[in-house]
């Protein structure tokens, strides 16, 4: 049937073993695809920074070893060769171990990239952060340049981000967020790449905050917000929800986006909001180009992240005694001053602490005072 269409090409939209990926190319003689190869192709044309291209790398060559029987093949038939044995055994087995190596010094450059972001991470300038994750093409990367007023790489194609973005965003009140945007999430998600990306969602894993993002206007939108979750649980990011009645490790905040595109944007939110407490309405394109007014931009985001900036990194006035120099220095390296002076024969300082710290200054004896 497929020969009689003249079909050269079978895509399966499920991930297929490899035996089963041989089998099928031998029984009906055409080129086999699965989800997970098309996937992988897709993540390699879009694939921008060296470490993204590693990683992509390193996915489809972990998913190429224990099928290079089936591609030898492929390919001695393109040669033109049916009848034609493949090539022999020994040659196969040394590709599978240029293809191990190739995997090991990947693995170890990755591994490295991740200890250097580690680093940066740690080297930062203390300010509250959030990750953006989402479906792939839900606006995570339109949504970071509303805010940023960044030209940042966004495109009506899947997967268009590869590489994780950080841009530190002025929410307003004097605080600052450091939004960093991730890899799409998409159905059967190849766990090769989930693997491979995992130094990138890393980012995310140590944001204070979560903004999940939402293509309100797709219909499928609740099976996405599942699918997201669910990947995310698999890659272990500590995003429970209360509601399940698991431990609310981190907070996530519901921004659903392209509220242009609702009839009833208002009626859309307070549905949401049913279930989705934290739930707040974006559109990522112009104000100018809203057809409503109330579909409304970035800055109900910005106030959400306004007000968790506020309650993640208080406002206080720490009074350290004279001669307490190491603290001074502890509090200038983990918190953000804004003002220090001496006072009555102590050093006041302003600053912005988190709340582990004022918990350690407040056990240390230290006198706090948090500003309204
Ligand atoms: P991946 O990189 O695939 O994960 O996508 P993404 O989530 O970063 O999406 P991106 O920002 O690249 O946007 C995807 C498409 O949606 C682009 O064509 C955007 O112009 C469009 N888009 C984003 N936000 C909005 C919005 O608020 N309204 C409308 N109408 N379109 C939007």
């Amino acid at each position: 049937m497929l020969t009689r269409i003249g079909s050269t090409l079978l895509l399966f939209d499920e991930p297929l073993s490899p035996v089963q990926g041989t089998n099928l190319e031998q029984a009906l003689a055409v080129r086999v695809m699965d989800r997970t190869e098309v996937i992988l192709d897709i993540f390699a044309t879009r694939a921008r920074s060296a470490e993204a291209k590693m990683q992509v790398e390193l996915a489809q060559l972990e998913y190429l070893l224990p099928r290079l029987t089936r591609m030898w093949t492929h390919l001695s038939r393109i040669r033109g060769g049916i009848g034609l044995r493949g090539p022999g055994e020994t040659q196969l087995e040394t590709d599978r171990r240029a293809i191990r190596r190739k995997i090991s010094v990947l693995k170890q450059r990755l591994e490295d990239v991740a200890d250097h972001r580690a680093n940066q991470r740690q080297g930062r300038r203390p300010c509250p952060s959030a990750a953006l994750v989402g479906y792939t093409n839900a606006g995570k990367s339109s949504i970071l340049r509303a805010l940023s007023g960044d030209d940042i790489f966004v495109e009506d194609r899947l997967f268009a981000t590869l590489d994780t973005l950080t841009r530190e965003v002025d929410v307003g009140g004097g605080y600052r967020f450091r939004l960093a945007d991730t890899v799409g999430f998409i159905r059967k998600l190849p766990h090769h790449l989930v693997a491979s990306f995992r130094a990138t969602l890393e980012e995310a894993r140590a944001a204070d905050l979560l903004l999940h993002v939402i293509d309100a206007a797709h219909p499928a939108w609740e099976e996405q917000v599942e699918v997201v979750e669910r990947e995310m649980r698999s890659a272990e990011f500590g995003m429970r929800n209360g509601k399940e009645g698991v431990d609310e490790r981190k907070r996530v905040v519901y921004v659903f986006n392209k509220a242009d595109l609702l009839p009833e944007p208002e009626a859309f939110l307070a549905r949401a909001r049913e279930r989705y407490p934290h739930a707040v309405l974006t559109s990522s394109i112009p104000h100018s180009a809203l057809r409503t007014p109330q579909s409304g931009g970035v800055e109900g985001l910005r106030s959400v992240l306004r007000t968790s900036a506020q309650a993640l990194r208080p406002t206080a006035t720490i009074r350290v005694p004279m001669g307490e120099g190491k603290l001074l220095a502890a509090l200038h390296r983990d918190a953000e001053v804004m003002q220090e002076a001496q006072v009555d024969g102590v050093v006041q300082v302003t600053a912005r602490v988190e709340a582990w710290l004022l918990g350690k200054l407040r056990r240390q004896g230290i006198e706090v005072e948090i500003a309204p």
